[in-house]
């Protein structure tokens, strides 16, 4: 069709397992022919990936799209797409609010882009939230770093913390095989990528729903088992996984940590309230005693190991003791760093309806003590670093300081260091640290690469 448009853009809101999913779908759209542009308004297909996690990331999405659907009122070739966790929880509901829109899509459904749009030029509008199964996916995803990449190991998330929305947006949990894990992070391998993050919401759940036990009656598949199983991969030089859930997380996987090489020495499992009133009514399934048995095993085989998590503040109910609890929790183990965010209620969470809703004004007033606390205790993190050599992979020219350059340690914290990114970049070079920051280090290059024989 002479219509069918030829730019597109792609604006990513959300999680590691969003921008995952805009990698696969630019894939997907630039095997169709179509050319990235980075400014929206050059674009004849525009597609917001979006979040909903919180009532501000939903908002954002909002006003982007109000933009966009004015556009196409003078240029009706426009091809206007919601995909992602918005798209999921509002579905019809968002087509009747932005009429413009051309397709709403649900993140189960990112493999199917090119199917979906074929329906789109044939003149429909389209709403794709229905649950799959996710079809392994054949396209190459266009990647955002030549150096880095994440690789989905499994979807979806069977929890019900009941101040979440991600399992009604994302759905039942669905893990790939190892084998085209492994095929990918081969694939990975070959093109030159040195470090992989394997995703998932919940990703000690892997391989739950994969058949198959050994003699003794354990699982076949857990997180455990891939990393072994894909630990050899030519080529990638590290592997990180991402996120951890408390509940689930066991000795084993410390272990394989430990032991295997290129695992690097990394955990981020959120524990959101150091309370146990708290962590019940979230329905997260452990207390704050069991989570500090968690870190104390990982200091136990790992002392020098980085630890990083996420909490909430202003829950529901939550007292000024309760807040507290967490503020100790953070003071008594001091993570290297801290997502934190002001309780949001979503639509369709059991917490969301309760009664006790605490007001704007406590909740800010505890995120930013909670963010302060953060901040101290990340720059005493970083402190541990001076006068060290750490192992630095190049990701990326500094954008404040040409002459340098930006990689992160094993233990991912942000490196600054004078170096010529095209010399560096992909190159795991030793630094010695000489400044720290709350969430950087910068340091001085001890051996410099040899630049490639051609
Ligand atoms: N699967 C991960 C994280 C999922 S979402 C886990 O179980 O920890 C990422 C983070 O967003 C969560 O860890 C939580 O801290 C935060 N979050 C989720 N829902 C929220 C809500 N309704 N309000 C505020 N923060 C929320
Ligand atoms: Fe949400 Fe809980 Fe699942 Fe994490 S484990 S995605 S917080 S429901
Ligand atoms: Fe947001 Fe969906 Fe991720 S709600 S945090 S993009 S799973």
């Amino acid at each position: 069709m002479s219509s069918i448009p030829r730019r597109y853009h792609i604006t990513t809101f959300g999680c590691q397992m969003n921008k995952a999913d805009s990698e696969r779908m630019a894939g997907i759209l630039e095997n169709m022919g179509f050319q990235f542009s980075e400014d929206p308004n050059q674009a004849d297909l525009i597609l917001y990936n979006t979040c909903s996690i919180r009532d501000n990331a939903e908002h954002k999405v909002y006003s982007y799209l109000g933009r966009q659907a004015k556009r196409k009122l003078q240029q009706p070739n426009l091809t206007l797409i919601v995909a992602g966790c918005v798209a999921q929880q509002e579905g019809e509901a968002l087509l009747r609010r932005v009429p413009e829109l051309d397709m709403v899509m649900g993140p189960q459904h990112a493999n199917r882009l090119e199917d979906l749009l074929e329906q789109v030029f044939a003149g429909n509008q389209v709403v794709a939230t229905e649950a799959v199964h996710i079809m392994e996916d054949i396209t190459k995803p266009r990647r955002e770093s030549q150096v880095t990449a994440w690789v989905n190991v499994i979807y979806g998330c069977n929890e019900r913390c009941t101040y979440c929305i991600v399992p009604s947006v994302r759905g039942i949990e669905q893990s790939r095989t190892p084998e085209a894990i492994r095929t990918e992070m081969e694939e990975l391998g070959r093109q030159g990528y040195k470090e992989v993050t394997l995703l998932g919401q919940n990703i000690d759940a892997y391989g739950r729903d994969l058949p198959g036990t050994t003699p003794e009656g354990r699982n076949l598949h857990t997180l455990t088992d891939l990393l072994y199983f894909v630990h050899d991969v030519p080529g990638i030089e590290r592997i990180r996984f991402a996120t951890s859930h408390p509940r689930y997380f066991t000795e084993r996987l410390i272990r394989a940590c430990q032991e295997l090489p290129k695992v690097c020495e990394h955990f981020h499992i959120p524990f959101q309230s150091g309370d146990n009133e708290v962590l019940k009514a979230m329905a997260r399934g452990y207390t704050h005693e069991k989570y500090r048995r968690i870190i104390d095993m990982i200091r136990h085989y790992m002392p020098d190991a980085s630890i990083s998590a996420d909490a909430i503040v202003g829950f529901p109910g939550e007292t000024e003791a309760q807040f507290e609890n967490t503020l100790k929790l953070l003071e008594e183990i001091s993570f290297d760093m801290l997502n934190t965010a002001a309780y949001s209620p979503r639509p369709g969470t059991p917490a969301a309806v309760w009664e006790n809703q605490l007001s704007e004004e406590v909740k800010s007033d505890r995120l930013q003590r909670l963010n302060h606390l953060v901040s101290i205790k990340a720059a005493e993190r970083s402190e541990r670093y001076l006068g060290r050599i750490e192992e630095v992979l190049v990701e990326e020219q500094n954008a404040k300081d040409p002459t340098q350059v930006m990689g992160r340690t094993r233990g991912n914290r942000l490196t600054f260091f004078t170096g010529d990114i095209n010399q560096l970049k992909g190159q795991l070079v030793q630094v010695k640290i000489t400044e720290s920051r709350a969430f950087s280090l910068s340091g001085e290059a001890i051996s410099v690469p040899q630049p490639a024989l051609v």
